[in-house]
Order: C-alpha cells, then structure tokens, then sequence
C-alpha cells in the first residue's frame, strides 16, 4: 500500500535506502562478509565472458554491471538488449555465461533468449525482485533483490537493487579470482545508503529544478561520460516513460557530432560529473551547449563540484555512483510529470511487465 505517499513510485523511490541495506543483510554470510552462494560463483568462474541480457531499466542495470564486473573481477561482460539479442545472436566466446536481468522476471523478450542460449547448453543466473518468476525457474540460478513489490510502472527501486546486487557478485567474484581489490563494500554501500538518504530528503529543492528547467519544453538532453553516461541513459528513460517529455541520454563527447545541432534558447540540458577523470570533460560540454543557449544544469559529487553546480551528490565510491546518483534523476522526473499532471504510477502506452515479444 502507498500509504501517505501520491503515489507508488514516491514512494518506491524513498524505499531506497532501506531496500540497500536490506540486501547486504540478505546477502552477508555467518562470517560477516557479503558473499553469495558458491554455487554461482564457481559456475561464473568457469566462463571466459558474461553476457547481460536484460530491457529497459533493467539494461541500463546490466551497463553499469559490466563496468562492476570488469573493473573488480576482471571478466569481460557485454551487455545486450533482449529483443535485439534473439534474432541477432552475436558470436559467442568459447565458455560464455548469462545473466539475465530482470525486475518481474517475466519479460518475454529476455525469456525468448534464455530459451536460446538453454537450447545450446549455456548455463544463466536470473536477477531478479520475483522469486518463482518463469525467468528464475528456467535459469540454472537465481539471485534475489529483496526490494519489496514494484508497483509504479517506472522502475526505481529495483535499477538500484540490481546494481547492487551485481556489485555484490563482482566484489565475490574477485575475492575468489584473488583479485587485488581495495573495496570494503559492506562498509561503502551502508555509505551509498545514508547518501540516498540525504538526498531523498532534498526533494523541495529538486522539485524547484525540475519545474523551472521542464517548464514547457518538449524535449531534454541528459548527459555524461563512462559511468555516468549509462546513467544518464537511464535518466531520459525515466522522464519520457512518465512525462511524454522526449530525452536522451547522451555521451557527452558525442554531441558535436551531430546532436549539438538541436539545441536551441532553452533547450534543457542535466550533465553528471561523479568521475573524477572526466569531470572537465563534462563541464566542456556543458559550456558548449550554454553558448548555444541549452538552459543547462550540472549534477556533481561532492569533492568535483563548482559553485553554480545545481545539485551535490555525497560522496561514495567512485564504482557505486549511479547507486547515488540516479536519485535526483528518478526526482526530476517525477515532478516534471506531476507538474504536467501526467499519470505518474501508470504512464499511457505502457504495462508494468511486458510478456509479449
Ligand atoms: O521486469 P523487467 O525488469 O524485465 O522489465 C524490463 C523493462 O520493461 C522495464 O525496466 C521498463 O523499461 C520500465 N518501465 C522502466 O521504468
């Protein structure tokens, strides 16, 4: 039930920080550490190559769980959109492994690939928030989010589960690889929650942005670099689903090679700076698109801000930024289509799982 809240994804978005913590509790063994079962680790270990399959949020999920995986375990990951995969199977490594992304577990177009990749006797992980779900059930294993039900047809709660999880599996599957991780992640993702918290409770301040940089316009630019480019990807996903605003996530680099020609006086443009490498990268962007009169707005974490920067981030671990990061994106979002009176839990066009391909 929604309780006090207007609506289910408010709420959904507030359930956060609590649905964090809930997974390491979930997910910390009788040593204390976050492990997860050993079953799935030593099947993981076997493969030469992971390949995320997954759709919608639960892709953009599976992006900045490749980075995870690459950057703490050291396995090459691709990550490939669901409907896409099943008619245009990529060459595959010699010993691949597939994990299925997937909220409600019931997504047609991710199961129609499991079916594929079974038929060829490869093994897959389901992450899912369904236990029972026929992605769980078809899949060899299976790994919980523990969010609680999600209700709003736009997913918040589980796009930061499944990361979190997934920086779970990273961090075990390094300890058992023995690769060098300086990472204490139980104690950086209690940091990730108090960070949501923080910023879930700046939500006056973020409904004022929102209404003076959506106000009226008909398209939106969100943009980044690396890590924050796949979140940014999912930023525009947000805002489209539930306000019918048009946006794009947009690697900022990219934009003067032809998207630069759209921005006009007033064109909404959010960019994300949480990477120290390409903090002034972004900022140039940022520039480039103000000269051109972009109505601009920069997201930066704590420690990268300049002053005139819309909204700081708490500082956490560079890996588990999207964690904090989409937060303030899911806001936005949600007040642009409050203040268009968009229905915000049940957007037009749309259905909470898509079970036809
Ligand atoms: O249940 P799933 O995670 O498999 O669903 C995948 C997508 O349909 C889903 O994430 C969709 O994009 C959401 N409406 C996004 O908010």
């Amino acid at each position: 039930e929604k309780g006090t809240y207007p609506h289910y994804m408010l709420k959904e978005i507030d359930e956060q920080p609590y649905v964090i913590r809930k997974i390491i509790q979930e997910y910390t063994d009788s040593t204390h550490r976050l492990k997860i079962d050993e079953k799935i680790s030593k099947a993981i270990q076997q493969a030469d190559r992971i390949y995320i399959i997954a759709a919608g949020t639960s892709y953009h999920a599976g992006l900045v769980g490749k980075q995870l995986i690459e950057k703490l375990a050291e396995v090459p990951v691709e990550v490939h959109i669901a409907s896409e995969f099943s008619y245009n199977m990529p060459l595959l490594s010699e010993n691949p492994f597939f994990i299925f992304i997937s909220q409600s577990g019931e997504t047609a177009d991710s199961r129609a690939v499991l079916v594929q990749t079974k038929a060829l006797g490869y093994p897959a992980l389901t992450i899912t928030n369904v236990p029972g779900s026929t992605l769980s059930r078809e899949a060899d294993y299976t790994l919980l989010l523990h969010a609680g039900p999600e209700i709003a047809v736009a997913s918040t709660k589980a796009y930061s589960a499944q990361i979190a999880v997934i920086a779970i599996l990273a961090n075990d599957l390094a300890e058992q690889k023995g690769c060098n991780i300086s990472f204490d992640l139980d104690h950086e993702m209690s940091l990730v929650a108090n960070a949501i918290e923080m910023l879930a409770s700046q939500k006056e301040e973020i409904e004022s942005i929102a209404a003076s940089i959506f106000h009226k316009s008909r398209n939106a630019f969100f943009i980044g670099r690396g890590i924050d480019y796949f979140v940014m990807q999912e930023a525009a996903l947000k805002l489209k689903e539930i306000s019918y605003i048009q946006a794009e996530g947009f690697a900022g680099g990219e934009l003067k090679h032809g998207t630069i020609a759209l921005i006009e006086e007033g064109t909404p443009v959010i960019a994300l700076a949480t990477q120290e490498n390409v903090n002034l990268s972004v900022r140039g962007n940022v520039q480039e698109v103000a000269a051109r009169g972009a109505n601009t707005c920069i997201v930066s974490m704590k420690g990268l801000n300049k002053s005139g920067d819309a909204i700081v981030l708490p500082e956490v671990h560079e890996l588990l930024t999207p964690l904090v990061s989409v937060i303030p994106m899911q806001l936005l979002a949600y007040y642009a289509a409050l203040h268009r009176n968009c229905d915000v839990d049940k957007p037009r066009n749309l259905a909470k799982s898509v079970t036809v391909e």
